[in-house]
């Protein structure tokens, strides 16, 4: 029996973020694992409850929750990950990233794993062509880093420009098209 991919979905504060919800069901329907881990921005935008019901699993987003346990949770992540996804990603998560930083768990896991990992960037433009953000995106890339690039539409702020998250049928394609 073939054996089913398991991702790590890393869900960031965008107003985008209702959207992973579908992204999610369209990986369960490719019989990909999803687990999802939110930063604290994601679980001001969804709720944890709705991504735990749509992936079937539990959902992270604590660093430090269960320590008395002894398990060493993102370590765990970080392992058991064929494939990091973070849709949508965030500047500041890109920016994070990009810097090596480690302060909550998806960024514990993205440092931890060696699973290649795929960016999808939702903003407002000028936040995307800021040259922080470019700059970050650039030195991503250069270390393997997959982006799905962000489309062109209006934008939650009233703005008409590219920083829609990509559609959600191109972040899976992606997905599939990864050689691991
Ligand atoms: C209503 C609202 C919408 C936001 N949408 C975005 C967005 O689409 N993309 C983005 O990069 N930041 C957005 N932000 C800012 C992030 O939420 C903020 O930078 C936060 O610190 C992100 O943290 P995280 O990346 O750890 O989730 C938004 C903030 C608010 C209040």
């Amino acid at each position: 029996m073939k054996q089913q991919k398991k991702i790590v979905l890393g869900v960031t504060g965008s107003i985008a973020a209702y959207k992973s919800a579908d992204l999610v069901r369209r990986l369960r329907e490719k019989d990909y694992v999803v687990t999802v881990v939110m930063t604290d921005g994601a679980a001001q935008f969804i709720t944890p409850l709705t991504l735990a019901s749509l992936s079937g699993r539990p959902v992270y987003h604590e660093m430090f929750k269960d320590e008395e346990s002894g398990e060493m949770l993102h370590i765990r992540l970080a392992q058991e990950a064929d494939i990091l996804v973070v849709a949508p990603a965030t500047a500041n998560i890109i920016g994070r990233l990009a810097n090596g930083l480690a302060d909550d768990l998806l960024t514990c896991i993205a440092l931890a794993t060696r699973a290649p990992i795929v960016l999808a960037p939702a903003m407002n433009e000028a936040m995307y062509q800021n040259r922080a953000v470019q700059d970050n995106c650039r030195k991503l890339k250069e270390r393997g880093v997959k982006f799905v690039d962000p489309i062109e539409g209006d934008l939650a702020c009233g703005d008409y420009g590219k920083g829609h998250l990509a559609a959600i049928e191109t972040i899976v394609k992606v997905i599939q098209s990864l050689k691991y």
